[in-house]
């Protein structure tokens, strides 16, 4: 049976490839898609869940939730995702009516037959009111894979220590790894392995219809140095943060896990948003399984295999 999950998501380019990946993956049921402020402003990564939703021919309902972190001011990323939040790819606007994104979290949830797991895929700011707004709700999710943090050497894009998602809002990462639902944290440790390029792709590429053109585009409109240097044995590429956490779900496989208890800093003068993974088991039981391993031919033969046939299906519609 397919998963029933929900997408908590700042498209955000590489957002983008990770809901096109859950729209073609018969693995998961895509419940709904609840935009949050991060890469860019929540007119935008709301305009944008709605516009690609339109765009693979969705029919879940999309939400518009928070457009700013918790307690802080915001501090977005238009230098890596362009000032449109796609890098400049214009898709036509959306007449969707966009319910609020908290309460459609809970609803969803609560309506689900079987638990739902959340993949939150940008500032978890949205799972954070969730928890403190609707806790029992909150309580009945599977678990909540997050792509966020990172540890090793692999803790920071936005800072030296930090990276985006937890950056942007590290008292709602916070609340969220401490509230006792288990996190899947696929972190950059794990995620700078994933890198795509077109030649990645060759399926999708040569297939040329709307998602291939819009992936294209994506892939080659990405702007994250940290991502493109930590290329590595695997070769440059774009770090596909999102749809690695996605592919997580969709099939286990892909990444290995370990188990262990991981808190952030959120009162640093230098560390803000820092994830710490304690590896001593000093801080209490273990309560996120971290990502560290990456099956990255696998991973890149799922993104090849589905996004192609995602795009056949759209060029017949
Ligand atoms: C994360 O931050 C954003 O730039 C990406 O969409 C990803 O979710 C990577 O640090
Ligand atoms: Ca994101």
């Amino acid at each position: 049976m397919a998963i029933p999950i929900i997408i908590d998501t700042d498209p955000g380019i590489d957002d983008a490839l990770a809901i096109m990946l859950a729209a073609a993956s018969p693995e998961v049921d895509l419940l709904g898609i609840v935009a949050v402020a991060g890469n860019v402003a929540l007119e935008h990564t709301s305009r944008n869940a709605a516009a690609l939703a339109d765009l693979l021919g969705l029919d879940c309902p999309v939400g518009k939730g928070a457009a700013l972190p918790l307690w802080r001011d915001t501090h977005f990323a238009p230098e890596v995702h362009g000032a449109n939040g796609f890098g400049g790819y214009e898709l036509p606007a959306s007449q969707r009516e966009l319910e609020p994104g908290v309460p459609l979290l809970a609803r969803l949830i609560e309506e689900s037959a079987e638990p739902v797991t959340v993949v939150a895929i940008g500032p978890l700011t949205n799972i954070a009111m969730l928890m403190s707004e609707h806790p029992e709700t909150a309580r009945k999710v599977e678990r909540f894979v997050i792509m966020g943090g990172g540890t090793l050497r692999d803790t920071g894009n936005a800072t030296p220590t930090s990276e985006f998602n937890i950056y942007f809002d590290p008292d709602a990462a916070a609340r969220v790894f401490r509230f006792g639902v288990p996190v899947t944290m696929v972190g950059l440790n794990a995620t700078h392995q994933a890198l795509v390029a077109e030649k990645h792709l060759p399926d999708l590429m040569a297939s040329g219809g709307p998602a291939a053109k819009m992936v294209k585009h994506l892939l080659n409109s990405y702007h994250d140095e940290a991502g493109v240097a930590a290329g590595g044995e695997h070769g440059a590429g774009m770090a596909q943060h999102d749809s690695l956490a996605l592919a997580a779900v969709i099939d286990p496989a892909v990444i290995t896990t370990e188990h262990y208890y991981v808190d952030v800093e959120n009162t640093g003068r230098i560390t803000n948003g820092m994830t710490v993974v304690d590896y001593l088991g000093r801080w209490g039981e273990p309560n996120t399984d971290v990502a560290f391993g990456v099956d990255v031919e696998r991973f890149r033969n799922l993104l090849n295999t589905r996004l192609t046939e995602l795009d056949t299906r759209l060029k017949e519609a």
